[in-house]
């Protein structure tokens, strides 16, 4: 990854850190012990600059009267209820991504009982030392609070049953690694239940590009349609997306659910790559385009590109073209010199043209 990328990616997510360190310390000094009621309103940052009117917490009315209390004493910060639609049931493990103070943490942990256990992952401490706090206040003893970043969790392959996370995806810099890494922690048959922003289609890049409106969980919501692609690439099926309300004049909240395959193909139909080598392999490829590419045809789940011949070019390009065949083998890809250039053809089977979506995006970045 370039290092101009990686900077910029750092200085976001210290950004987004520094933000809810102080979201936690407005409400943090009022864990249920303290025997009042946690500022939600001051300490508010997802919604804060939402539709005009809402109380700025703009989810935290979702939850049901007997959920009142926890999500309160967890000051949420979300956009929905996860735990309403995650469906979760005795016994089950339960990573909520971004945790915050705890809220959804706490209602989980009441809903698989003691043989159950729910982690709580969040990269800032003033959130976890809140969280831990209302959940010693809680008296749960199946909970565990995990610093880290949702990019890279620390937590084993297919280790958890359900995957929730209440307004943190569309804070992260680099939401196909939190999707990828989301789907490794399932295990197989495993469930992923998520309230998070949608932007709409046509945003306008004043918003898109206002750091406020990022911390605020706006600017960086995935539109519905990349959603979905994102969910599908990282190996997702079974995707539900459900708008349930508007935040903003340009972004709603909605549930969005997918099921990691019981069974992976055989190939799987998702890159094995995963993290900074996904990065790094897209920025190669980036590069590559940008400076040689002549022409790009799509076909439905087959993409042909045309590249200028040059012995450089056939060099890199052949040894791009033998790693994607390792990372992806369910990918048929053909490199071949016709009619004066290098030709690339690349073919997906079903339930892998999200796959195929990328590569033509990467193509269409070219001057
Ligand atoms: C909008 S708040 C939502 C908190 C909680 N889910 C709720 O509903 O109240 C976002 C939380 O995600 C955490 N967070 C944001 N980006 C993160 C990342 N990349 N890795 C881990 N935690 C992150 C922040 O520290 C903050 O606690």
């Amino acid at each position: 990854m370039a290092e101009s990328e990686l900077t910029a990616k750092d200085d976001l997510r210290e950004e987004v850190r520094r933000r809810y360190a102080e979201a936690a310390k407005s409400s943090g000094a009022t864990p249920r012990s303290s025997g009042t009621t946690p500022d939600t309103e001051s300490s508010s940052c997802c919604g804060e600059r939402s539709v005009a009117g809402s109380a700025g917490v703009f989810g935290a009315t979702l939850y049901g009267e007997g959920e009142r209390t926890e999500a309160a004493l967890g000051a949420s910060l979300g956009c929905g209820n996860p735990t309403a639609v995650a469906d979760l049931h005795e016994g089950e493990i339960v990573l909520d991504l971004g945790s915050g103070a705890g809220g959804d943490v706490l209602l989980s942990a009441r809903r698989v009982g003691p043989s159950g256990r729910v982690y709580g992952l969040d990269m800032t401490d003033e959130m976890l030392a809140l969280a831990r706090a209302n959940a010693a206040d809680a008296g749960l003893g199946n909970v565990e609070f995990l610093k880290g970043e949702i990019e890279d969790i620390p937590l084993a392959e297919g280790s958890v049953d359900v995957v929730i996370s209440n307004c943190v995806i569309n804070l992260s810099g680099d939401k196909p690694t939190v999707l990828r890494e989301a789907f490794r922690v399932l295990r197989p048959g495993g469930r992923f239940a998520v309230s998070d922003v949608i932007a709409d289609e046509d945003m306008d890049e004043a918003t898109r590009s206002d750091m406020a409106q990022w911390t605020g969980c706006i600017a960086g919501a995935l539109t519905a349609r990349e959603f979905r692609e994102g969910l599908a690439a990282a190996g997702f099926e079974e995707i539900e997306l459900t708008e349930s309300h508007r935040v903003h004049a340009s972004a709603a909240s909605a549930i969005v659910r997918a099921r990691r395959p019981e069974t992976l193909g055989d190939p799987p139909l998702a890159c094995s790559l995963s993290g900074d080598a996904m990065a790094d392999r897209l920025a190669e490829l980036g590069a590559l385009f940008r400076q040689s590419l002549l022409g790009a045809d799509r076909d439905g789940a087959t993409l042909s590109l045309q590249l200028r011949d040059s012995p450089e070019v056939e060099e890199r390009l052949a040894r791009l073209v033998e790693l994607e065949r390792a990372c992806c083998p369910f990918l048929e890809i053909e490199l071949e010199r016709r009619g004066g250039c290098l030709q690339l053809r690349i073919e997906a089977p079903a339930g892998a043209e999200a796959v195929i979506d990328g590569f033509a995006e990467l193509a269409s970045t070219r001057p």
